[in-house]
């Protein structure tokens, strides 16, 4: 039997990266009973959430948030006390190959989610209407792009997105404060800096750079690999999601960040120096495979977050600094060879030729 005392959360983009982690976090610690909605695209994975088999209190729904009919037979069935948002497509380099797929997901689908939500917060009685909550996670590429002397993002600095995922996600995110000051739908909303960790599909720097050096393929920087970024690891963002959901004002907006700023080229040698010791080659280093290819079109220079908020009125502390964390994640990899190898297979190849063979510089 599901268990009475926990709350429900419907979540979407559970079988995804940081849904995943969130998922297993959730259960494992019973901060709730589950209903996992994800569409199941190419960088989601079902059998992230194998451990949760035998789990009453996790339940997995294929289906869009985009799919307005499925949505609403949820609310009807589950009766959730609350929504985490995860859904979207979240890479750059694919939202400036492919834009339309990121206003559908980003846009259109959360616009549906929010609409649901609504007509079913309208009609729960008014003790569950006012513990429910609808949080929406995005991101702090909302923000812009930092010179390298701009103090970090704060939740007042004025939205300027700068790549197609970016402007989907500030679309997202203006629907639901939308939503919220005209409907009054209680709705929170994070925005995180770059996550790493376990479960991260391997287009994204930190887990395409480790299974290159396993398979001794060349590691492709961006430029000049100065650009910066903030690695967040990913059970921190999950614990200060979780710190929104529960204890945040409704209509408010929280940073969450790993106060690790790196650049690009430091974070592939620290991951090379890890891996010569983990899993070292006779009279060789990973960090020689090191290749500079042609710039992301529009590149943002820096991201850097300012989480005194979260710290402040949540009691948030990122636990994982980034030598630990990025250990962690290497040895997880290496752990998991099978993982790699489902998530590595046709799609994953044909995205692999197509960004990385498109012009001069190019790695192939
Ligand atoms: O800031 C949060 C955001 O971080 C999230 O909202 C996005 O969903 C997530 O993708 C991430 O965006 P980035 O573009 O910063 O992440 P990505 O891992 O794609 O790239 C990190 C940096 O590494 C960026 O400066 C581009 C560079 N890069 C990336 C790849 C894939 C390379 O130099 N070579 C590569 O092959």
């Amino acid at each position: 039997m599901p268990s009475l005392s926990s709350p429900t959360y419907l979540i979407t983009g559970g079988c995804g990266f940081i849904g995943s982690n969130f998922t297993l976090m959730a259960r494992q610690q019973n901060w709730s009973r589950i209903i996992n909605l994800d569409a199941i695209t190419y960088a989601a994975n079902p059998a992230n959430l194998s451990a949760l088999a035998n789990d009453e209190d996790y339940v997995f729904v294929k289906g869009s948030i985009g799919d307005r009919h499925l949505v609403e037979q949820l609310f009807e069935k589950y009766k959730p006390d609350g929504i985490i948002n995860f859904a979207a497509e979240s890479h750059v380099d694919r939202s400036i190959l492919h834009p339309d797929s990121f206003i559908n997901t980003n846009i259109l689908g959360t616009h549906n989610l929010l609409e649901e939500t609504l007509n079913y917060w309208n009609n729960i009685d008014s003790s569950k209407q006012k513990e429910f909550r609808f949080l929406h996670v995005s991101t702090d590429e909302v923000y812009g792009s930092l010179d390298a002397n701009d103090p970090p993002f704060e939740e007042t600095t004025p939205y300027d997105p700068r790549s197609p995922y970016s402007a989907s996600k500030a679309a997202s995110d203006h629907l639901v404060n939308a939503y919220h000051h005209t409907y009054g739908l209680p709705s929170l909303i994070t925005n995180c800096s770059n996550n790493y960790g376990p479960y991260q599909f391997p287009e994204k720097l930190i887990p395409l750079i480790i299974l290159n050096c396993l398979n001794l393929k060349p590691l492709p920087i961006y430029g000049d690999g100065q650009n910066i970024r903030d690695w967040l690891y990913v059970e921190d963002h999950c614990q200060g999601i979780y710190n929104v959901m529960t204890n945040a004002n409704i209509g408010e907006t929280y940073n969450i960040g790993g106060q690790t700023e790196r650049t690009n080229i430091e974070v592939v040698h620290t991951i090379c120096n890890i891996l010569d010791e983990l899993k070292p080659k006779p009279d060789f280093s990973y960090s020689s495979l090191i290749t500079f290819v042609k710039d992301r079109l529009g590149h943002d220079r820096r991201y850097a977050i300012n989480c005194n908020k979260i710290k402040k009125d949540l009691n948030w502390q990122a636990q994982e600094s980034f030598p630990t964390g990025i250990r962690k994640t290497i040895q997880w990899y290496l752990e998991h060879p099978t993982w790699i190898e489902q998530v590595c297979s046709g799609e994953y190849q044909n995205w692999i030729q197509t960004n990385y063979k498109k012009s001069e510089g190019s790695i192939n």
